[in-house]
Parts: C-alpha cells; sequence; structure tokens
C-alpha cells in the first residue's frame, strides 16, 4: 500500500515540529546514547509513516542496534552488508522504495515496505553510525525525508 497523500502533505509540517521539539530538548546536551534515544523516540511518536525508527552504532567493521523505537530488530550488520552496511560504507544516504527489490536487504520485520538509512556523521568528520527508518507503506521516503532527516544528524552530532 503507498503512503497516503494526507499523511504525505503534512510531512513538511511534521518534519518542523519535531525539529523544534528535539532542539528544545537537546539543546545543552552532548551524550551521543541520550541524543540518539530523544531522536528515536520524537520521531516514532510523530510520524504515522515510520514503522521502526532509530540506530545503528559503528564499532569496528560492524554496525550494532540501538537506540531504537520498535519491534526487536537485527542486533549486528556488518558494513557493506544490507541498506543499513552499504549506507554506512558508502557515506550516503539510501531510499529504498520497495525492499523486496534492494538485493541484499536485511529483514527484520515482514511488515517494513520501504525504508531509509542516513549515515551520521559528527562534526569530526566520523561515522558514527546509521539511522535507519522503516515504513509499512511502499515508496514512503522522498527528498524531503533525505533533507530533513539529513540535516537534523548534521546540526545534533
Ligand atoms: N533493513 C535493514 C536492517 C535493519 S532493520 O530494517 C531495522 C538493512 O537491510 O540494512
Amino acid at each position: 500500500m503507498p503512503l497516503n497523500e494526507e499523511i504525505a502533505n503534512k510531512k513538511e509540517e511534521i518534519y518542523h515540529s519535531c525539529k523544534e521539539t528535539i532542539r528544545l530538548m537537546l539543546a545543552q546536551e552532548d551524550d551521543e546514547l541520550i541524543k540518539m534515544s530523544t531522536i528515536s523516540a520524537i520521531l516514532k511518536k510523530n510520524f504515522p509513516y515510520y514503522l521502526w525508527v532509530g540506530f545503528y552504532r559503528l564499532q569496528g567493521e560492524e554496525l550494532l542496534v540501538g537506540p531504537y523505537q520498535g519491534s526487536p530488530a537485527c542486533l549486528r550488520i556488518p558494513l557493506g552488508k544490507g541498506v543499513c552496511g552499504k549506507s554506512a560504507s558508502k557515506r550516503e544516504t539510501i531510499i529504498v522504495d520497495e525492499v523486496e527489490n534492494f538485493p541484499g536487504y536485511i529483514a527484520c520485520d515482514s511488515r517494513a515496505k520501504s525504508e531509509i538509512v542516513v549515515p551520521v556523521i559528527n562534526q569530526q568528520k566520523e561515522l558514527i553510525g546509521v539511522l535507519d527508518v522503516d515504513s509499512q507503506y511502499k515508496g514512503a521516503f522522498d527528498e524531503k525525508d533525505k533533507r530533513h532527516l539529513e540535516e537534523l544528524i548534521k546540526e545534533m552530532f
């Protein structure tokens, strides 16, 4: 099922209000886990088309799950594997409209139909992980999601 127009038209508005809340809550904060937990919780609470949202943190050659909001997910993803591992190794955002068409896609929840993964690169230009969002709708993510999530990550880390 594709994302309905009513929700799609509200994207901008929801991103703006989430960013306001996140900025207010994290203004004085520098702890990475607090930031990742709070960002995941605020996004999950406000976006009806987010099925799962969370971070995978880079440790050596692997991405380790958490913090996140949603059903239990794959614990460790090797760099270069799945959408997350590919986004991390390329340091590029990846949007997948239909997960079944992505070679090497790692399925954690059969309800997930589309996905966006944004690399998390800090001020020192180090890759510290990825932000991963899954949707129950096909083709849920577009340039708006990409722009807002990339801006958010750049501002917060
Ligand atoms: N689908 C991801 C795995 C992580 S889950 O979606 C939470 C991937 O292919 O990397």
